[in-house]
């Protein structure tokens, strides 16, 4: 049987670290505050909003949150986030995506201060990271590299294959591996012979967005799979862009969907923070 990694475990285990360094910063009179604006109210991103003030609650970080009209204007999101990047109490910035489509997703990321990035998506955080600099780091990808360490699994010299090459996974997550020592390959789309290159991973990246693409024709016998993806399916339940059932028999170790890389993502998001409180930038 292979080894299941345990997103929920690492996770809170996690928290619990956080939990304790926002307290003992508390004893010494520094408080962690994050400001998260949601603009519009689609229904997933208002889920992934409360529970992001709910880890924040639990670990004692202190939230402030902006509920902004679908028809907000671009210059009052802007306005808002320069208020919030000259503000000493708030230590990162989060506006959750999608933005309403009348307002520029990329002019949103790059008016918020690097120093507050927490979610990793300024060009000058994703620069830092290409060139081993120091600066936030995407929460999913960082979650990964997280999950595989806490799991005693091993990068440097591996044959790491990520599928997706999306700005906030596959690309930061292709770095993020490089930086561990591993050997990485980046699939997407138009890659030809999928299978064939997926084969020789020692670790898959699954972040197709795809549910279930991913069967045990694509891996590799004793490879580690990531599941990145998160669907819904046919009977409402909750599934990946791996096959589990299918592949977990050939694999050495698993994340599950649920329980797998999702519940990293909020826990690196509330790390950021506490780093971005703890630097003081
Ligand atoms: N929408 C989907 N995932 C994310 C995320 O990680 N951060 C933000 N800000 N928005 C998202």
């Amino acid at each position: 049987m292979p080894q299941i990694i345990d997103g929920k475990a690492i996770s809170a285990q996690i928290k619990e670290e956080l939990k304790e360094k926002v307290s003992r910063m508390k004893q010494d009179g520094r408080t962690v505050c994050l400001a998260v604006i949601q603009a519009g109210n689609d229904p997933a991103s208002s889920v992934y909003v409360a529970n992001k003030k709910k880890a924040c609650a639990y670990i004692g970080i202190e939230s402030v949150s902006y509920e902004l009209p679908e028809e907000v204007t671009q210059e009052e999101l802007l306005a808002l986030i320069a208020e919030l990047n000259a503000r000493k109490d708030v230590d990162g910035i989060l506006v959750q995506l999608p933005v309403p489509e009348h307002i520029d997703e990329d002019a949103v990321i790059r008016a918020i201060d690097p120093k507050k990035d927490v979610d990793g998506f300024h060009p000058a955080s994703v620069g830092a990271l290409c060139i081993g600099q120091p600066g936030f780091v995407s929460c999913t990808p960082a979650g990964i590299i997280e999950l595989l360490r806490r799991s005693g699994i091993e990068i440097e010299g591996k044959e790491c294959v990520v599928i997706g090459r999306s700005n906030i996974v596959g690309k930061p997550m292709a770095i993020l591996l490089l930086r561990e020592n591993g050997t990485v390959t980046v699939t997407h789309s138009r890659t030809r012979n999928l299978k064939e290159v997926t084969k020789r991973a020692d670790i898959l990246i699954a972040a197709v967005g795809k549910p279930k693409m991913i069967t045990r024709e694509y891996v590799k016998e004793g490879a580690v799979v990531i599941d990145v993806g998160i669907h819904r399916n046919e009977n409402n339940k909750l599934c990946g862009d791996v096959d589990f059932e299918d592949v977990a028999p050939v694999s050495s170790a698993i994340t599950p969907v649920p329980g797998g890389v999702g519940p990293m993502t909020i826990a690196m998001l509330m790390h950021n923070c506490v780093e971005s409180a703890a630097l003081n930038l």
